[in-house]
């Protein structure tokens, strides 16, 4: 039977991916600390460790061993900078040990924020980054980049076998559904649902690009378990982009909801523009996004909905 280790396995992503290798008969381990995720995602026989990523370590062995504990809303990160440069410095060390001592395959979900104000859409993998290296956003940002560079290390040091993700704006049912720290596509639905203002960030024309939690998992189980890709950094993520208005609107639309948009001041460094080149994705992985954005949003809407009663 496979083992595997997943840090951030209550969360949102993590929680899909848990029920996937539940499919296949893993035997699994989470370690979360439950700091962004409040309520249990997983299911009972799942081995549970309430612990943070950043002090963790274990003598036990795995074949698989995925590092997804951090903390990606802005409004959460911005107010816990020094939590979320641990959670990938030293957590992604201790996950990268452990799949050391285990010869395990180490996977670990960057962020399409690696490459900040992008200027090259859709933003291929070759692409430096353009990312402000001290600002407020620079604590989520640069923490992935050296988490990339640390994994990169361990690949060429010790021929640990590493695949390093980058995901788009995933979204689905579960997602952290709270206030503010709850990111665009629960906020937009929440404040929709209950008919109050919606509110954009600057003028509403920068662009994002959304990926269902579906097709994420189906990329993901994909890399994880292919042969070959040891050392590969991949896009995942979708290269349909929408502006935070269109896309607000799209939500008002299927809701039917009364609410009006509302823009106050732009957040600093908030990327323009945000697109997958997924050219890589589709030949590494064969794999493309599924999920139209009208399909995937009723689907999450529906989540939201039913909580909200
Ligand atoms: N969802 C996206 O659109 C997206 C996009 C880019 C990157 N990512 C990355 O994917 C990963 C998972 O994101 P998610 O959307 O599932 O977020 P999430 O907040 O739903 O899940 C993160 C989980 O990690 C746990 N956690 C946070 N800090 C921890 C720590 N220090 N120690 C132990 N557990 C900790 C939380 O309690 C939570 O259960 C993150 O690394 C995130 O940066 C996600």
């Amino acid at each position: 039977m496979n083992r595997i280790l997943i840090s951030g396995g209550n969360g949102f992503l993590g929680s899909f991916l848990t029920e996937k290798a539940l499919k296949y008969n893993f035997e699994i381990t989470v370690v979360d600390d439950f700091s962004t995720m409040k309520e249990i995602n997983i299911p009972d026989n799942i081995d549970l460790l309430k612990k943070n990523v950043e002090t963790f370590s274990t003598e036990e062995k795995f074949d698989y061993v995925i590092h997804l504990a951090a903390r990606p809303s802005p409004e959460d990160y911005i107010n816990h900078p020094i939590n979320t440069i641990l959670s990938n410095s030293q957590g992604t060390k201790n996950m990268l040990d452990i799949a050391k001592k285990s010869n395990a395959v180490f996977m670990y979900t960057s962020s399409s924020e690696v490459y900040g104000n992008a200027s090259i859409i859709p933003t291929p993998e070759t692409y430096y980054g353009y990312v402000n290296p001290n600002g407020i956003r620079s604590c989520y940002d640069e923490s992935k980049r050296y988490s990339e560079a640390l994994i990169m290390a361990y690949y060429r040091q010790y021929h640990v076998d590493v695949r390093i993700q980058r995901p788009f704006n995933v979204y689905g049912p579960r997602i952290r559904p709270d206030g503010e720290y709850g990111r665009v596509i629960p906020r937009f639905i929440n404040w929709a649902l209950k008919n109050e203002n919606i509110i954009i960030f600057g003028d509403g024309e920068q662009t994002r690009s959304f990926l269902y939690i579906d097709d994420w998992v189906d990329a993901t189980w994909k890399f994880l378990t292919a042969k070959n890709l040891s050392g590969q950094v991949i896009n995942i993520g979708s290269d349909k982009e929408i502006t935070i208005n269109n896309f607000a609107n799209k939500i008002k639309e299927i809701i039917k909801s009364d609410s009006k948009l509302m823009n106050v001041a732009e957040r600093p460094d908030d990327p323009k523009r945000r697109s997958a080149d997924l050219t890589k994705a589709k030949k590494l992985l064969n794999w493309r996004p599924k999920t139209e954005l009208h399909e995937g949003l009723e689907k999450t809407i529906v989540y939201f909905k039913e909580r909200l009663q």
